[in-house]
């Protein structure tokens, strides 16, 4: 059993050899954060000699394959590396960022997803991948926003074990699968105002209700690491937060993987104002419960010492290292070392199969925002298409940010998707209209965006007035969001507006297809333009997918995983916000709103159009009151209303009216994706039960309360009916 063989390596080695096992290296191939002043010689002299337990950025077979050689043929003990890499959404196959991809609701076909990265990266070496991202994010400002699954806790965790899933399949032995790692630990999506590495402020309340839920899941799926986070809560960096990683992850909740540290994350706590040195940061990060250094350098050169010094106790160094053997007896490396780098995989992988996935996820993710007079699909009397925008033809885009090997320029654009697929008598023109990003564009430069140069605007415009209808492809570039990309503007940056606002001049048919990462303020397209659908960035099959929803070859049905403000003002900005003790106030100011704009989204959670209309009957319920053991049911009848079959995604909230602690006016606890043909009618029900009712009360424990509740059920977070039910203990 894998316990004996962990303990029967521990027994073998050298104090040395533990801290050995804690270090992480990046291979230098591929920046994902600050270049470390070791150079390359120094670091193959330290694999050698057992100093370093796992790599990161080390990219191809090749490459992964003489790294474990220095060790396995150098090393005393021989203990595997493990390669670590961002595979966040795809590897080669690039699929929707995973935003976009939460939009689709659809958690088999997210456990697909992650099932295609990962064989993709054992395909090239890797075995270790740090995703799923499962930090609940409400602030648009926010650039990593784009990487988890949007502002809700429920969805989130539902999206990450169905991750985990795909990632580790069943057994982390399978030499087609790696393992996953749950980021970032905690709070990193609430930095204040949505800047990126910034102070979190948040209570108990919050941490336990809303950020640490998708964590509990993941860690209950068996996830095999956990990254801590950059951020410093409530005083305290997380890197060094003894209560989340030692006390709750590692001890309440029983978790026995091992926890890596975000990239330098341990000596950052220097600039934090937590420790004094590298040495005091490494003390501090070893002690709170971070298993792994990530290029920070503290461990290594530290560790050893401060054992020797009785600053960190040899128990806590040895449940550090047992964690990291454990993860490798996992992974079946010790039995094969090269298990993850095999040559032959490739081969056997169908690129073409995966491309296929890549579609249809993505066209499952897209979004339909507003539709006026069912402009959309598009109409078989339409002859003259104009495709205008500088996103239109745009193929690199779409790839996104954290994009692995994903080709720069290799999604299929807009403009391609609408010539692949659209019937031979329609005509399609094309003008960019004017540049977005401009420059070099990379993961660690900052992008320039194009603010004045309006020189193509005259084509775009003499284009639109010779066409029936026009599709603007208009948003973000893909660098725009992820690390280190908050923005304090979340509108259509530069030019874009101005074109919008010229387009419309000369021809009103248009159809807005947004391309981009994060919520985006877009309250004068959704005034002026009749048609708008979000589509995210989706990867390498985009324009194809968009083109299936514009060509009404796909219903579409994805719904928001996260609001869509009225203004940036309004961020952070969610649904199942608290209510406030003045909640409304139809006569006075004195009430939590504004002044010059609605409080509420312009596009609620949940929110997404179809091609036909649902209809949605009378709830009814089982009975009026359950226990613990006694679950309840709630029903209605669904009916597709319209003429097109459609699926439609209902959602089930609840709310605590009365509670030892404010509960939110409402929280997803339920969703189902229900297909339905024209015409027809199913009835729908679901179970309320007493574990669905529960939170972290003020008895400072998970349970629930008896009492009152509101059960809502609807198509998106705005439109519900409600029934009232209650809980007896
Ligand atoms: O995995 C990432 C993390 O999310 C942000 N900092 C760098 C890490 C490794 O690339």
């Amino acid at each position: 059993n894998v316990e004996t063989k962990v303990d029967s390596v521990l027994a073998l080695m050298t104090l040395e050899e533990k801290v050995g096992q804690l270090v992480q290296y990046n291979g230098s191939w591929d920046l994902t954060g600050p270049a470390s002043a070791m150079n390359n010689k120094q670091k193959e002299e330290n694999l050698k000699a057992g100093k370093v337990g796992a790599m990161l950025n080390v990219l191809s077979v090749e490459a992964t394959r003489e790294a474990q050689k220095l060790v396995m043929e150098n090393s005393r003990l021989k203990i595997p590396l493990m390669f670590g890499y961002d595979v966040i959404h795809g590897y080669t196959t690039i699929f929707p960022v995973p935003l976009a991809e939460t939009a689709s609701w659809d958690l088999e076909a997210m456990e697909r997803t992650a099932e295609i990265a990962a064989v993709e990266s054992v395909a090239n070496g890797v075995n270790w991948t740090f995703s799923p991202m499962i930090d609940v994010s409400r602030d648009a400002r926010w650039g990593r926003i784009m990487e988890g699954s949007g502002e809700d806790p429920y969805l989130t965790s539902k999206v990450a074990v169905a991750k985990i899933k795909g990632y580790q399949s069943n057994d982390l032995a399978n030499p087609r699968s790696i393992a996953a790692t749950a980021k970032h630990f905690a709070g990193y999506g609430f930095g204040e105002a949505g800047r990126d590495y910034n102070t979190v402020h948040i209570g108990e309340n919050e941490l336990h209700n809303t950020i640490l839920p998708p964590f509990k899941e993941a860690a209950k799926a068996g996830v095999a690491t956990f990254m801590n986070s950059f951020n410093d809560i409530d005083g305290t960096p997380a890197t060094g937060h003894k209560i989340l990683q030692r006390d709750i992850l590692k001890k309440d909740w029983d978790w026995n993987g091992f926890v890596v540290s975000d990239w330098g994350s341990i000596p950052e706590m220097i600039a934090h104002g937590l420790a004094r040195d590298k040495k005091h940061a490494a003390q501090i990060a070893l002690n709170a419960g971070s298993d792994m250094d990530m290029e920070g350098g503290a461990y290594e050169s530290s560790l050893v010492s401060l054992v020797e010094e009785a600053k960190v106790s040899q128990e806590y160094i040895d449940d550090a290292v047992k964690r990291v053997l454990r993860v490798k007896f996992k992974l079946g490396l010790f039995e094969d070392p090269y298990l993850y780098a095999n040559p032959e995989l490739l081969n056997e992988i169908s690129f073409e199969e995966h491309k296929n996935v890549a579609r249809d996820v993505a066209k499952k993710s897209i979004v339909l925002l507003k539709n006026e007079n069912d402009l959309l699909p598009i109409q078989d009397s339409i002859k003259k298409i104009a495709v205008i925008g500088p996103l239109a033809d745009d193929k690199d885009t779409p790839i996104g940010n954290w994009r692995a090997q994903g080709e720069a320029n290799s999604a299929v654009s807009l403009l391609e998707g609408l010539k692949n697929n659209v019937s031979e008598d329609v005509a399609i023109s094309y003008a960019k209209g004017a540049d977005l990003g401009m420059g070099e564009r990379s993961f660690l430069m900052p992008l320039k965006i194009n603010e004045t140069d309006t020189s193509g605007f005259q084509e775009a415009i003499n284009k639109a007035s010779e066409a029936d209808m026009v599709i603007m492809a208009l948003g973000e570039d893909a660098f725009q969001t992820g690390e280190g990309r908050s923005q304090v503007n979340i509108g259509l940056a530069g030019v874009q507006k101005d074109l919008l606002k010229e387009i419309h001049k000369v021809n009103k048919n248009i159809v807005l297809v947004l391309i981009n990462g994060r919520p985006m303020e877009i309250t004068y397209a959704s005034e002026n333009i009749p048609a708008i659908v979000e589509a995210w960035q989706l990867g390498s099959e985009s324009g194809n997918a968009i083109a299936d929803v514009l060509l009404g070859d796909y219903n579409p049905s994805g719904k928001l995983p996260v609001s869509f403000p009225r203004a940036v003002g309004q961020e952070p900005l969610y649904y199942n916000q608290k209510s406030t003790g003045r909640p409304s106030n139809p006569t006075h100011v004195t009430y939590s709103g504004y002044t010059d704009e609605k409080k509420d989204a312009l596009y609620p959670f949940g929110f997404g159009l179809s091609y036909t209309s649902f209809q949605y009957g009378d709830l009814s319920i089982s009975e009026e009151e359950l226990t613990p053991g006694s679950p309840i049911e709630v029903s209605f009848s669904l009916t597709n209303t319209g003429e097109n079959a459609g699926k439609e995604i209902v959602q089930l909230y609840i709310r605590d009216l009365v509670a030892s602690t404010t509960r939110p006016v409402k929280e997803l606890k339920g969703f189902e994706a229900v297909q339905l043909a024209a015409g027809e009618t199913k009835t729908v029900t679901f179970e309320i039960n007493e574990e669905m009712l529960q939170f972290y009360t003020a008895n400072e424990k998970w349970e629930s309360e008896a009492g009152e509740f509101e059960v809502m059920i609807g198509g998106n977070s705005r439109d519900l009916q409600k029934l009232k039910f209650s809980l007896k203990k």
